[in-house]
């Protein structure tokens, strides 16, 4: 996956490159800074000794010593003033040479801390945001795998707004279905009831195509797989050519991994993962009832039974086709992520 929203100890992450989120001396300090240090050892401060300390905004790469990755690229995020002293840029500054600088290096992976968001004090939901925003638009352009780890669950949170209403929308879903459950289990029983005391009469005549097929004799069971219907890939790759889009566009916009990709080109019978058909059915921007289609495709349906589902329904249902937030909110719900 090409971003993806993890918790874990930044220094633990088994990438080429991680993140420090330094301040302008890159003497050391406190939180990931003074993690990274204490795993790294003392031969870490030696070199940033060597680099005279860094502008807020930009980065500078050492090596990572005991750390389990290649390389430390020390960025300097913006004191939060309120929002108005430049900080969203000078925050997106941080991830842009950070990301340029790994791919100088040659780094296929890096790990991300929020930066700015503990001592710093940028909001934990903007400083998402902006991490989000930023490292998805060099994606687009680059291929990388990109984590952002949140170390602390309880710390974490997406716009308030927006959460309130995906839980609203979650409550309303479970409600309306437990109303439709008790609706139907009642018209189920009534339904009973007025069968086994009304006469025996003729078959009603059958108006509906596909139940008279249903009802037709089967046919020979070879004829029938010969008809079969159009795949999952064969429907995905239809659809980018329909919507003028080139291969590359679509797995960027999926957050799916390019090897994946072509694996998916290749098959014909290629059965996704869940998260992966939604991906697709997201960048291509279907509307609920294709994305419907896509994912039943693939041996799926979008249920009110979970949150995963409802959440996708939500964010599909109001036009918001941008895969890295729905995983913000889907993280924030503890969900699974879309991409592979
Ligand atoms: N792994 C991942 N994330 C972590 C870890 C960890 N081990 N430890 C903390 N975080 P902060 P800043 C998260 O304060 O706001 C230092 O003293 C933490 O929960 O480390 O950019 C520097 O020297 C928070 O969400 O960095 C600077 O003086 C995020 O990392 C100043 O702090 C960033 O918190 C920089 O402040």
């Amino acid at each position: 996956m090409p971003l993806e929203i993890v918790r874990n100890d930044i220094t633990k992450m088994n990438v080429d490159a991680i993140v420090n989120a330094a301040n302008e001396t890159l003497l050391g300090g406190g939180g990931v800074d003074g993690c990274i240090h204490r795993a790294a050892g003392k031969e870490l401060l030696k070199e940033c000794r060597t680099l005279g300390g860094c502008t807020t905004g930009d980065a500078k790469v050492t090596g990572a010593y005991k750390l389990p990755c290649k390389y430390v690229i020390h960025t300097v995020g913006p004191v939060w003033h309120g929002g108005t002293h430049g900080e969203k840029a000078l925050l997106e500054s941080c991830y842009k040479r950070s990301l340029e600088m790994a791919k100088e290096k040659g780094c296929e992976s890096v790990a991300f801390p929020l930066i700015s968001s503990g001592v710093y004090g940028y909001p934990k939901d903007k400083a998402l945001k902006v991490a989000v925003d930023t490292i998805g638009d060099f994606l687009l352009e680059n291929d990388m795998t990109v984590y952002i780890v949140i170390f602390d669950k309880a710390s974490f949170s997406i716009g308030e707004k927006l959460f309130s209403d995906i839980k609203e929308f979650i409550d309303d879903k479970y409600v309306s279905d437990r109303t439709d459950e008790r609706y139907e289990r009642r018209r189920g029983a009534a339904l009973f009831a007025s069968r086994s005391c009304a006469p025996r009469s003729e078959p009603e005549e059958c108006f509906e195509e596909e139940i008279c097929c249903s009802m037709a004799p089967p046919a020979d069971l070879e004829e029938l797989i010969d008809c079969i219907d159009e795949s999952f890939s064969q429907m995905l790759l239809r659809k980018i050519d329909e919507k003028g889009m080139t291969d590359a566009a679509c797995y960027k916009k999926a957050n799916i991994d390019r090897k994946l990709f072509s694996k998916i080109r290749s098959d014909v019978n290629y059965k996704p993962s869940k998260q992966t058909a939604i991906a697709f059915a997201i960048a291509l921007e279907l509307p609920l009832k294709e994305a419907e289609e896509m994912l039943k495709k693939a041996g799926y349906a979008l249920s009110h039974s979970n949150k995963f589902d409802i959440i996708i329904e939500f964010f599909i249902t109001k036009g918001n086709y941008n895969i890295f937030e729905i995983n913000e909110a889907l993280f924030a719900f503890d969900q699974n992520l879309l991409g592979a």
